[in-house]
């Protein structure tokens, strides 16, 4: 394990990271004649070279250090430390009573589990690794002694941006896994599939759609691979349409609805962009609406735009429900705060015209724990509405 550099903040600003303790350093919290590598663990000192954190340095990113430790007690990030952090992640698991219904869940959530950068989705089986940061990536040994010394696993796979880029780097080669959850099965593309495979994030939101849907017609848009479209086919939902732009999650779809024994119920699949597929739906004749899209921003930059693609869904479908029809909707792009997106959701109910009570706040379940002092990690939030 490499050595700990110290880094220094510039004068003023230790004060103010201590209180606010998130784990987030920009470049401009440290002093100019800072130097470490991309990758090293750094202990960031106050300006009289006290130690108030320890975390991973990026030289090439604004976010100039992720903290995984506060505190001003000399630390030393070696195996034995990494090796207790893991655990602690993987007791907190065990712990879940709600993983009992599943076989794939998030055994790492990055800040949110103080490993930043590193992300672990198990799916029976098999382990999906991302490593986000060059800090992450050099914990690759360490992490890889941890899952196979306590998981019964066959293979893991590192997931990268691209897939070109991806690998097995462990075990055998296991491209489909069967993931059953709340005793409803889904194959799962674990090379080609989307984030490490499946959105495990929805778990408890599909399993509360399920509820509600017993002799509803359930319209399922930005469906990925059926997660809502199954659930609500389980819960009794009469007829079911899912709409999906890209045509391999659509294929996935079909087999997961027969995988499940659900051919039989009335669905129509349309492979085809979600906004579009809105604006041609029957008007009154779906009581029950779920809109999952993807992030529509990663930058801030971006957010203006993204809010109007949040607002132009939301509308359209507000006001294709019929009187008593519930909304499942949802954002999962860390850019809009959950306030952001009620304002977001109030605004197309204004122009939709309809009064709507909110019935559910909507969240990630707690495999995806969040560090208080990081609101980015709630990056998923979603509302049931009920519309008159
Ligand atoms: C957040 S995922 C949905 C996850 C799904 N609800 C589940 O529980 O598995 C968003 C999906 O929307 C699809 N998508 C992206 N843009 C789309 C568009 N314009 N129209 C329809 N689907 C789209 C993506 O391919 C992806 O499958």
């Amino acid at each position: 394990m490499s050595k700990v550099r110290r880094v220094r903040l510039r004068p003023g600003k230790a004060e103010k990271i201590r209180q606010q303790r998130h784990p987030w350093l920009f470049s401009g919290a440290f002093a100019p004649d800072t130097i470490a590598e991309s990758g090293d663990t750094v202990c960031v000192c106050d300006e009289h070279g006290q130690p108030l954190a320890y975390g991973h340095w990026d030289a090439e990113s604004p976010i100039r250090c992720r903290v995984f430790s506060w505190g001003s007690a000399k630390l030393q990030p070696n195996e034995t430390f990494w090796q207790s952090q893991l655990e602690r992640a993987l007791h907190l698991r065990r712990a879940l009573p709600d993983l009992r219904l599943t076989n794939s869940y998030r055994l790492i959530n990055s800040e949110g589990d103080a490993l930043p950068g590193i992300v672990v989705d198990v799916y029976d089986k098999v382990a999906v690794v991302q490593l986000r940061t060059p800090g992450a990536e050099r914990l690759r040994p360490t992490l890889l002694r941890f899952l196979t010394s306590h998981l019964s696993l066959k293979g893991i796979y590192l997931r990268r941006e691209s897939s070109s880029a991806s690998e097995w780097i462990w075990g055998e080669r296991t491209p489909e896994v069967l993931l059953e959850e709340h005793g409803l099965f889904f194959k799962v593309s674990i090379e080609t599939g989307q984030k490490t495979g499946f959105f495990l994030d929805q778990r408890h939101n599909r399993q509360l759609l399920r509820y509600y849907s017993q002799g509803r017609k359930v319209a399922n848009f930005f469906a990925y691979t059926g997660g809502f479209t199954v659930y609500a086919a389980a819960g009794g939902a009469t007829e079911l349409l899912s709409v999906e732009i890209m045509p391999e999650p659509a294929h996935l779809l079909l087999e997961n609805l027969r995988l499940n024994g659900f051919s039989h119920i009335p669905h129509t699949l349309w492979v085809e962009d979600a906004f579009d597929a809105l604006q041609k739906v029957e008007k009154d004749y779906w009581d029950i609406i779920v809109l999952d899209p993807p992030a529509f921003t990663h930058h801030q930059d971006a957010v203006p735009q993204a809010i109007r693609g949040y607002k132009e869904i939301n509308r359209r479908a507000l006001r294709l429900l019929p009187k008593g029809g519930l909304l499942f909707t949802f954002s999962c792009s860390a850019h809009i705060t959950p306030q952001l997106f009620r304002d977001i959701l109030l605004s197309a109910a204004m122009d939709a015209d309809r009064p709507v009570q909110i019935l559910h706040f909507l969240h990630a379940p707690p495999d995806h724990p969040i560090d208080l002092f990081h609101p980015q990690g709630e990056y998923l939030k979603g509302f049931v509405l009920k519309v008159e």
